[in-house]
């Protein structure tokens, strides 16, 4: 594996979530076009299967780093232990879990809020801080349609995730006018681990490379917030204008 001590820094991309299928499918895509990848997830070994995959691939400097979003005490070491600060900085970790269980289970919620609101929030904004130091940057966090209507098949998870995209808008309005771009992503339904099992209708379910794209371009056009098959804004749109008195009867 290369190491990335001398990779630009602007086009340095850290991907929070090294091994997620989103995740894996966006790091190939920025060394794709040249991007340097620093990889930071729980399982290093998995980490470094795929740090050599898009070195063999791509021939881009690759690393890879420990990080566990439920750690938040180690936030501010890992972020200064990087081999230099990156340009870009995704956040894809999340965890689905179970809504039944979270129901009954006070430590199993915790663990949904924990690891779709608190870390991810807390270790981008920690990351803004020092790219409003830089005076450069773009924060990309990749959130969900689920976040956009509280609803009883996964509302604990749906509403962690509201809480992310009510804090990258807020950290967007902070960091606006001052170099740093904060880019919100909601997937839809995606073919991955995290959804494996899952009927999911074809016509609105993604591939982990779609969304992957969308992720780059989201970077490039310095989008906001990006739904990644559009035919989601319009679903979204019309299940939050459903009145809450109609809502609450609904099976959706
Ligand atoms: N798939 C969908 O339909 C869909 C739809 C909307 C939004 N999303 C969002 O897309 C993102 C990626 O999900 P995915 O579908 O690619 O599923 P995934 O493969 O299950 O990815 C989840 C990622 O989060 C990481 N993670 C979980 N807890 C962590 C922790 N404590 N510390 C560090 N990393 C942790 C996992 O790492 P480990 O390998 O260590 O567990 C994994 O890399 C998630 O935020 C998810 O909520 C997915």
């Amino acid at each position: 594996m290369m190491n990335s001590t001398t990779a630009r820094t602007d086009k340095t991309l850290l991907l929070l979530g090294g091994t997620s299928d989103i995740g894996r499918a966006t790091a190939k895509a920025f060394a794709a076009r040249g991007w340097s990848v620093q990889l930071a997830g729980r399982d290093l070994d998995a980490l470094g299967r795929e740090a050599a995959d898009i070195v063999a691939r791509h021939g881009v400097p690759v690393t890879t780093h420990a990080f566990d979003v439920l750690d938040t005490a180690a936030f501010a070491a890992f972020a200064d232990g990087l081999p230099c600060l990156p340009g870009v900085v995704v956040s894809v970790v999340g965890r689905l879990g179970q809504q039944a269980l979270a129901e009954t289970d006070l430590d199993h919620a915790t663990l949904i809020m924990r690891s779709n609101y608190e870390g991810p929030t807390l270790i981008l904004g920690l990351f803004a801080t020092r790219f409003l130091a830089r005076g450069t940057g773009t924060i990309v966090g990749v959130s969900s349609v689920a976040g956009d209507r509280g609803r009883a098949s996964n509302y604990v998870y749906g509403s962690a995730k509201a809480g992310l995209t009510a804090f990258l808008s807020g950290l967007r309005n902070r960091t606006a006018k001052r170099g740093v771009h904060v880019v919100t992503v909601k997937p839809g339904f995606v073919e991955t681990a995290m959804t494996r099992g899952m009927p999911l209708p074809k016509p609105v379910t993604a591939e982990p490379q779609e969304v992957a794209d969308a992720i780059v371009a989201a970077v490039e056009r310095a989008r906001d917030v990006i739904y990644v098959r559009r035919i989601w804004r319009v679903i979204m749109l019309c299940i939050r204008h459903i009145p809450e008195a109609l809502f609450k009867r609904m099976k959706i």
